[in-house]
């Protein structure tokens, strides 16, 4: 699906010499290009504290101690997602209450998220899932309302920015708290487990800080409950030789997504991908909803066939799940996990390629017929 050889190829020129220095300073933990990469997003993304962490689910509970909401509270957050929210929130104690998605965006619907708070609820954490953002002004205007925090999970969506004639900031950058992930194959990926947190908020920055390295401000002094959750310096030094080529990252996954867009558009039985009106698209993901599951599952295997890899994000939804069951129903995430198809999309995927993988899905749509 990513073709992270061919992008290391690329740019081995930048991150060779980067991964060297660290090597030569011997600076592993908490090191330099740590607090250059929390400076660097934090200018970038014009928010004031920017905390590296283990990992993106680490960044998720991160930000739940650090808000240190009582046990059994509320939490609403999407039902058709990543299971790393839900898992979080149930190891803390706490309790996602589902809520459903746009059938056209796949993301959070806001409009149904009032009818689910309770005097119970205190956070909704919406996902900003694929690379476009939930419509953050409404969200925003309920949680004002009802008192809430606000958790984004902006590990698919570094770099989307929201924008309406009333607010706009970029993903993770609107909520209390919000979090990313630099997962090998995201859109800012490291060479193994990284994370990271953005705040505005003075308090919560320096109870997540200290948070991420065993509750401490001064070393051996434990002040609260934490975790060994720190970004290591050789990843640090990666994602910061990365961020240089981001903006080209997201040029080639939009053209990426065009070039889709033109040779899929109007062929029987698949949807491509719809766009919201408030956020830009950073294409984490290009996908496809299909007809219907048998149809999803044959064109599957007919790419495959071809040596076409293609993911299915996500077969089942967080309620369904053994682990997270929930007796509730949510139409459209059910639906959608029968009927979602995600195409390989990343800044290596050429044009020979692409044009490969659109003939498949032309041929099989025909044949189909
Ligand atoms: C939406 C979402 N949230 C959280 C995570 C967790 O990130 P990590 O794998 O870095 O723990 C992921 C990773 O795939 C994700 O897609």
């Amino acid at each position: 699906m990513v073709d992270l050889q061919g992008q290391y190829a690329r740019l081995a020129s930048d991150i060779d010499p980067a991964i060297q220095q660290v090597l030569r300073d011997a600076d592993f933990i908490q090191g330099g290009a740590v607090r250059r990469l929390e400076a660097a997003l934090a200018e970038r993304y014009e928010v004031k504290h920017v905390i590296g962490c283990a990992n993106g689910t680490d960044a998720l509970q991160l930000a739940f101690m650090a808000l240190n909401l009582p046990a059994g509270s509320e939490v609403i957050t999407p039902a058709f997602s990543y299971a790393a929210l839900t898992e979080v929130l149930l190891l803390m104690g706490l309790k996602p209450v589902f809520v459903d998605v746009d059938p056209g965006t796949f993301l959070m619907d806001v409009s149904q998220v009032e009818s689910l708070i309770t005097a119970n609820t205190r956070a909704i954490a919406p996902v900003h899932l694929y690379g476009q953002m939930v419509s953050m002004e409404p969200l925003r205007a309920l949680a004002q309302k009802h008192h809430l925090f606000v958790v984004e999970d902006a590990a698919q969506a570094i770099g989307s920015q929201y924008c309406t004639p009333n607010e706009h900031g970029f993903a993770g950058t609107m909520g209390h708290i919000g979090t990313t992930s630099f997962f090998p194959s995201k859109n800012l990926g490291c060479f193994g487990d990284g994370g990271a947190l953005f705040t505005n908020d003075d308090d919560l920055a320096a109870r997540l800080r200290s948070m991420a390295n065993h509750g401490q401000t001064v070393k051996y002094q434990h002040d609260l409950l934490g975790l060994n959750s720190r970004l290591d310096t050789l990843q640090a030094a990666v994602v910061l030789a990365k961020l240089n080529h981001l903006g080209d990252f997201e040029r080639r996954r939009r053209a990426v997504a065009h070039r889709y867009d033109e040779g899929l558009l109007g062929l029987s039985g698949v949807e491509v991908p719809q766009r919201t009106v408030d956020s830009s698209h950073v294409f984490h993901q290009y996908t496809l909803k299909c007809e219907n599951q048998t149809m999803r599952d044959a064109l599957k295997l007919a790419l495959a066939e071809q040596g076409i890899p293609s993911m299915i994000y996500y077969p089942i939804p967080l309620h369904w799940q053994t682990a997270y069951k929930q007796v509730v129903s949510l139409p459209i995430s059910e639906d959608l996990c029968g009927r979602v198809l995600s195409l390989p999309i990343c800044s290596e995927l050429d044009e020979e390629q692409q044009e490969h993988i659109i003939k498949n899905i032309r041929n099989f749509t025909q044949k189909s017929q």
